[in-house]
């Protein structure tokens, strides 16, 4: 991979700019700054290499040269999208299910709120960050981190969860700069309709876990006891709806879900 490869690889996609490092630390790290820098809308870096990549929940995503997709794009939000701020995280999810789907003849999964699933395993995460002077907002960073050959991903003694490769679940090869392709091809593509509902449709037409019984930690408070319910869908604002035993409707913002037997 190199930028020509890269930028050949985009044409037609409306990425302005694009940033590549052989190695960097958090490509995410980097957005941040280029976009205070003045990045325009669209602004793309990617990596072959993280040694500091950053996931959800202050957790860590290390990239192996040459296995995995490893990019942050920089989005500045027009202010009807800054309505549905939180929605970013499930364009990420929405538009790399839809380049596995059309690109290889996956089924991948969504495992609200930024994980896909191959095979109930999770081969990519999504982390969504924000930079803003005062409280205006400067732009977002849409993180996407995605193991492409079985190389990238960590041993099992690193995982939180089972973990997979694209290769591993299409059986073949697989080239990068395609799915990256594909996969902005599919965030611009969808952007467009963030917030309508056939986007949520879309996306809970992928929802992992729909109609099964899960607890969930929320994030915002982990010494109290988890929810446990029915996993509904997505509501407008991103967060999860749930079914409680109640029959009462919640919505939880941020948390891990974890399948659990029905009671
Ligand atoms: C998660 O699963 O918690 C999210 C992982 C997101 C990793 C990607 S890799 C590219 C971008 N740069 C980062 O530091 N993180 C995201």
């Amino acid at each position: 991979m190199d930028i020509s490869q890269i930028v050949f690889h985009l044409s037609g996609i409306p990425i302005p700019e694009v940033k590549y490092f052989d190695q960097t630390g958090s490509t995410n790290d980097d957005a941040i700054a280029w976009i205070l820098a003045g990045a325009p809308d669209g602004s793309l870096v990617i990596a072959n290499r993280q040694t500091e990549g950053r996931g959800r929940l202050g957790r860590r995503w290390i990239t192996q040269p040459g296995s995995a997709l490893a990019f942050s794009l920089i989005l500045r939000p027009t202010p009807a999208e800054q309505v549905v701020s939180g929605l970013f995280t499930a364009l990420g999810a929405l538009a790399i299910s839809r380049a596995l789907e059309i690109e290889l003849g996956l089924q991948p999964e969504i495992k609200w709120p930024n994980d896909i699933l191959l095979n109930r395993k999770k081969v990519a995460g999504i982390l969504v960050e924000s930079s803003w002077i005062g409280d205006t907002l400067q732009g977002l960073v849409l993180g996407i981190g995605l193991n492409i050959s079985p190389e990238a991903v960590p041993p099992p003694d690193q995982l939180i969860y089972p973990a997979t490769s694209v290769e591993e679940a299409a059986g073949r090869p697989v080239s990068r700069l395609e799915l990256l392709r594909a996969i902005s091809g599919q965030i611009f593509e969808w952007r467009a309709k963030i917030g309508d509902p056939v986007f949520r449709s879309a996306w809970e037409d992928r929802l992992a876990f729909k109609g099964e019984w899960v607890s969930i930690h929320e994030a915002a408070d982990p010494e109290a006891a988890p929810v446990n319910g029915e996993v509904i869908g997505l509501d407008p604002s991103g967060s999860l709806v749930l079914r409680l035993a109640s029959g009462d409707l919640v919505s939880v913002v941020a948390g891990d879900v974890h399948l659990r037997s029905r009671r």
